[in-house]
């Protein structure tokens, strides 16, 4: 994923260079731009002082000293004063121009905090927007790693009627306790197969909250009792004949039905190209849970269409996760805004698309 939200001390993060949220001078102040001075030392200041300053919305570089990684990018946000005195031009630059340093250095890896979102003030949801905007604008072109480091909740503000909606759909749907099927689908609670589950073997890792849906012709299940007589039983080859369409098959086919081309759908799916050019190369390729949501998202499926996508990867939508009855929230209200459903699942605690 070439964008990844993470929640952390961007002073802990070995990637090649991270971006400090300073003031004019460079020479440190409190915030993110603190805590970067004191963990890289004296080091860093010294070469600060040697730097004469930097504008607001531009961005200068430095070693990174003690700091695990290589390189601080020092950028200068705009102070907030409403919105009228070109804020959000002054921080779209800073973003510009940490990620054009860190082009022409080669680097493979960037983090950032967000930007004048602290001390300056700047409405967090709005700069959290526009670093996500720039961000994948940038990421568009050009292949990097970036991190974007979220480290207080309150940098994702959902609207309240929002988490209202969300909160009562989740209780719609959330199931208490997680099931926990054995093979041929006998609920081990009851110990009475079900007939409805006897054509699908459901694993459901209660720890994960993750459910696979294994589909398995009815045949190839065997019966609990009477054995299975001669005529239905199919040769192996037979069977691998009977396979359906390929999870890889179905994305590719979908692109093609929306009119997309695969760089567009895989940037969109914040999937980076390797992870794409495998699921395209292999027809048979497996991809993650998220993976194969981050796909459904970008594609615009409708729920029918996520769940069948979904089943050929072996997952389906469960209800007893929140994170996948959030997803079956956005795709029901035909909303897939990436951003919002991030701002979303970040506001439940659960994990986000992308990271
Ligand atoms: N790791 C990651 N993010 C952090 C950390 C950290 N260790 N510490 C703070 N942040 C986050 C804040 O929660 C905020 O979301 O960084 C974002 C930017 O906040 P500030 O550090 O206050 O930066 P900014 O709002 O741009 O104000 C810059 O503050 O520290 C002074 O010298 C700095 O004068 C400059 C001003």
């Amino acid at each position: 994923m070439p964008l990844q939200l993470i929640r952390n001390d961007i002073t802990k993060l070995s990637c090649d260079a991270i971006v400090n949220a300073a003031n004019g001078t460079l020479l440190g102040g409190g915030g993110v731009d603190g805590a970067i001075h004191k963990a890289a030392g004296k080091g860093l200041l010294l070469e600060c002082m040697t730097l004469g300053g930097c504008r607001t919305g531009e961005a200068k570089i430095t070693g990174g000293y003690k700091l695990p990684a290589k390189y601080v990018i020092h950028t200068v946000g705009p102070v907030w004063h409403g919105g009228e005195n070109g804020e959000e031009a002054l921080l779209r630059s800073c973003y510009r121009s940490c990620l054009a340093i860190a082009k022409e250095r080669g680097l493979e890896s960037v983090a950032f905090p967000l930007i004048s979102a602290g001390a300056y003030g700047y409405p967090k949801d709005q700069a959290l927007k526009i670093a996500v905007d720039e961000i994948t604008a940038f990421l568009l072109q050009n292949e990097i790693l970036v991190y974007l480091v979220i480290y207080d909740k309150s940098s994702f503000q959902i609207g309240e009627k929002l988490f209202r909606d969300i909160a009562s759909f989740i209780d719609d749907k959330y199931v208490d306790e997680h099931f926990t099927f054995n093979y041929r689908g006998r609920n081990k609670d009851s110990g009475a197969g079900s007939a409805a589950l006897e054509s699908t073997v459901i694993e459901s890792d209660a720890f994960l909250g993750e459910t696979r849906v294994l589909p398995v012709a009815r045949e190839a299940i065997p019966a609990p009792r009477a054995s299975v007589p001669k005529s239905k039983k199919i040769s192996l080859d037979d069977a691998v004949k009977k396979i359906d369409e390929s999870f890889s098959e179905m994305l590719l086919r979908k692109i093609d039905e929306k009119g997309m081309t695969d760089a567009a759908c895989y940037k969109k799916a914040n999937i980076d190209r390797k992870l794409f050019s495998k699921i395209r190369s292999d027809a048979f390729y497996r991809p993650s849970k998220t993976t194969a949501i981050a796909f459904a998202i970008a594609l615009e499926l409708s729920l029918e269409e996520t769940r069948e996508m979904l089943m050929k990867a072996g997952f389906a939508l469960s209800h007893s996760n929140k994170f996948d009855i959030i997803i079956e929230y956005f795709i029901t209200n035909g909303n897939y805004n990436v951003f919002e459903i991030n701002e979303a699942l970040f506001a439940f605690d659960q994990a986000l698309l992308g990271t």
